[in-house]
């Protein structure tokens, strides 16, 4: 029993889980008395898949008015969520839009998760960065058609500042979705490529908060609505979960993606994984991933994958029992604190080999030159530095991103 944990969870106020739920939508819609909606997507959507035709006309015959944004890119940007602020207040045409609906990967719901703050009043995204300012965002519902980013059930929208190139977020409690609807189903069409990196995200977020810091020490800055606040016996749980699915399905998934109950499996990991690091927050193969997407604008997924095997590495030694678990939970079976701290990294990389992903910085296409920047850029993201828990995060970023460039672990013979 975990007494010292001080828990602060925070989850989406209504989560619509399972195959074909998406049909329930329009109802729910109805009876929450919203009227008019902005559907958040992008081309793929309304033009491969009948989705947002279905939900428009089902929703017209309830009386509910639905404006499409089908201009949703990879890795939205500051710029695009100012574009298309101005975009739908344009089509609105003074209608007065009451809920936002996302449709698609993590990109699509952070764009819609922006415009919940900017559609009401119209301004610049970035006069929410750092902090929203008591704004009530619109309420919004998301429907993730990846198994990966658990951005349905966060508080932050991750956006691309094209100024300095770097990722920035937009975060506070008020802008969980409202409705977080899980349909499996709209994974089915993920090509292999997006199932890989979406499915190591998830992987990444669930084994990340499962090792972090305790809530019990997390530095909550005095704040009384935390978004992040360390991991407890109550994130552990999910995070456990969503391991043990992924351990058994993500690979194969990518493989096949025909796998009807591996699609489902993905689904519900994604969603036990966010509702660990959703409330847990994360450390250092984000911070330090932030840095690479900076340099090589690879997907958000792939550039946690190739560091999280050296970041477990680095990590074992503070947390012996949780790597004895780990060795249980991914299918190694019983070993030693010693045994599992070789075994459990050495597991995950050739998972990400598996995945069709670099295993090392510089087959990710690093050069040795920017190490040192990216120890610098990494550690610069300070919430995550500060929730890594070990004694020296600098020198542990240092030794993490040379093993990582090297491709050496401490199992490799
Ligand atoms: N807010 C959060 O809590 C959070 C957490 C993790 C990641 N993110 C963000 O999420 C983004 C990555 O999201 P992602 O991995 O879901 O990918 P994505 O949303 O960027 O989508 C990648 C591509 O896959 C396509 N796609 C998505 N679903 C599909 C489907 N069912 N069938 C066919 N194609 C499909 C999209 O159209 C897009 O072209 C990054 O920008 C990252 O920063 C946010």
């Amino acid at each position: 029993m975990r007494t010292e944990d001080l828990i602060h969870f925070c989850a989406p106020a209504r989560l619509v889980m399972g195959c074909g739920t998406r049909a329930q939508l329009p109802a729910l819609v109805q009876r929450l008395g919203w009227r008019c909606g902005v559907l958040v997507t992008d081309r793929f959507f309304t033009q491969n898949t009948p989705w947002v035709r279905e939900y428009v006309e089902a929703a017209r015959v309830r009386q509910i008015d639905v404006i499409v944004f089908n201009g949703g890119e990879p890795d939205p940007s500051t710029v695009l969520c100012d574009e298309a602020t101005a975009s739908v207040r344009q089509k609105a045409e003074g209608r007065v839009i009451d809920h936002v609906i996302a449709l698609g990967g993590g990109s699509n719901i952070d764009l819609a998760k922006a415009l919940c703050l900017t559609l009401p009043g119209g301004q610049p995204i970035k006069d929410f960065v750092g902090d929203i300012g008591g704004v009530q965002p619109l309420p919004l519902v998301a429907m993730p058609t990846t198994a990966g980013t658990g951005s349905e059930a966060t508080p932050g929208a991750i956006l691309i500042d094209p100024e300095n190139a770097t990722k920035i977020a937009v975060m506070d409690n008020a802008l969980r979705p409202q409705i977080a609807l899980v349909d499996p189903e709209f994974t089915y069409s993920c090509p292999p490529r997006v199932t890989a990196d979406a499915g190591i995200d998830a992987f990444t977020h669930a084994i990340e908060s499962f090792l972090t810091l305790d809530s019990a020490l997390y530095d909550r800055q005095g704040h009384a609505d935390p978004g992040y606040s360390g991991r407890s016996a109550l994130t552990m749980l999910f995070a456990r979960e969503s391991m043990r699915l992924c351990a058994r399905w993500m690979v194969p998934v990518y493989q096949d993606g025909s796998l009807k109950e591996g699609r489902a499996a993905m689904a519900y990991a994604s969603l036990y994984a966010a509702l660990s690091y959703g409330s847990a927050g994360l450390n250092a193969v984000h911070g330090l991933a932030y840095a690479i997407a900076a340099q090589t604008h690879k997907s958000h997924g792939s550039t946690n994958a190739v560091m999280l095997p050296y970041v477990l590495d680095e990590i074992a030694a503070v947390r012996p029992h949780e790597f004895v678990e780990l060795a249980d939970v991914l299918g190694l079976g019983a070993m030693t604190a010693a045994e599992a701290s070789r075994a459990v990294p050495l597991r995950v990389r050739e998972w990400v080999g598996q995945l069709g992903i670099a295993t090392d910085l510089k087959a990710f296409g690093i050069a040795e030159a920017a190490l040192e920047t990216m120890v610098k850029d990494g550690l610069a993201v300070v919430r995550l530095a500060k929730a890594f828990p070990v004694a020296d995060v600098p020198a542990a970023y240092r030794r993490i991103v040379l093993k990582a460039f090297a491709g050496r672990l401490s199992g490799d013979a």
